[in-house]
């Protein structure tokens, strides 16, 4: 099927990929990529179309869906867990209007969008182990109260407007493209860094801390999987809960000593991330995404930390 695809905010962890991953998929001229500043990325901004775009701007949005003719969106802008906990009025102004505003052209337009809420969006009151797919969401944090917003909104502008809304809730992703932009998992990323350059690493979260994850090649699959998914076979559109595995630090320090067997990991706790990371369940329970579009995750955590290291050692970390 032909498409026309605008990313929001993708020189960021995901967008880094997954305009690459669209453009192999769809043809590099179908995709636009699109964020607030233009970073350092020569790979996404050089091979298709890069537009400047700030979706807090309702009107650039509509200009850039009419210069392209763009029919679906890939909404990735937003401040995450970590930073919005810093900057809670900038998180709610991105995170809330971004995605009202996309959803409003959308509307206008009748674009095909994809918004990715998160585990974010849920609280200390949700079920902590294979949490439901419905279930109690009341998160303490702006990030959270913006997810479950936002994902409400999605609904909304579905059953209110006829909008083909879908998303997924990612658990933190993992990946060698791009760095995490100021989340609550970043830390089972930096650790491979760390354990590459140092043979050590201190952790921000503490052990025994368990929360979901998912290698970014499982995640980009997952985004084409529910975009191309046939939408009489979705009970649920947006939100779906996604996971591949679910760890804590020790265990992510042990896989990572097979490899390197002089790594040694510490703690140094941040209380404010580990307040966030003991709000979020332990598991996901992902049985709704397997049934409705056959949702099924390729890397556990063996095979995406042995990747991982050659991936970044291969990239000269
Ligand atoms: P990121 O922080 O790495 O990237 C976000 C991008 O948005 C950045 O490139 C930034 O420049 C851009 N941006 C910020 N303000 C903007 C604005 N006003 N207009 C346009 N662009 C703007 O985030 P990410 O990890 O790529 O996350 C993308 C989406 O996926 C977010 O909605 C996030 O909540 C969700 N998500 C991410 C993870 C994860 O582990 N990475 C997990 C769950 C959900
Ligand atoms: N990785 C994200 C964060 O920690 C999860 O949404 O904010």
């Amino acid at each position: 099927m032909s498409k026309k695809i605008l990313l929001t905010g993708c020189l960021g962890q995901i967008g880094t990929e997954l305009t690459m991953h669209m453009r192999r998929t769809y043809g590099n001229d179908n995709v636009i990529a699109s964020d607030i500043v233009k970073k350092d990325v020569p790979e996404v901004i050089e091979s298709g179309p890069f537009e400047l775009l700030d979706v807090t701007d309702p009107k650039a949005i509509a200009e850039v869906v009419d210069k392209y003719k763009v029919d679906t969106v890939l909404h990735l802008a937003a401040i995450l867990s970590a930073v919005g906990e810093q900057k809670p009025t900038l998180a709610y102004n991105i995170n809330m209007g971004g995605l009202f505003n996309v959803l409003e052209v959308a509307r206008e337009k009748q674009l095909q969008v994809f918004t990715p809420s998160s585990i974010g969006s849920f609280g200390a009151s949700t079920p902590k182990d294979h949490t439901p797919q419905d279930t109690l969401q009341r998160p303490s944090t702006m990030y959270g109260v913006t997810k479950v917003a936002g994902e409400l909104l999605c609904d909304y502008y579905h059953t209110r407007f006829g909008v083909d809304t879908r998303g997924v809730r990612f658990p933190g992703l993992i990946s060698y493209a791009a760095l995490p932009g100021g989340g609550t998992t970043d830390y089972a990323v930096h650790i491979f860094y760390e354990a590459i350059k140092k043979h050590s690493y201190a952790s921000f979260i503490a052990q025994g801390t368990y929360m979901d994850m998912m290698y970014m090649p499982d995640a980009l699959k997952a985004v084409t999987m529910l975009m191309e998914a046939d939408p009489d076979k979705l009970v649920h559109r947006n939100a779906f809960n996604v996971t591949a595995m679910s760890f804590e630090p020790d265990q992510l320090g042990a896989e990572i000593k097979k490899h390197i067997p002089d790594f040694t990991l510490t703690y140094d706790v941040d209380p404010v991330r580990q307040a966030i990371a003991d709000s979020w369940p332990n598991s996901l329970d992902d049985s709704c995404a397997r049934a409705e579009w056959g949702w099924a995750p390729e890397y556990d955590m063996a095979a995406m930390v042995k990747d991982m290291l050659e991936k970044l050692q291969a990239k000269g970390i």
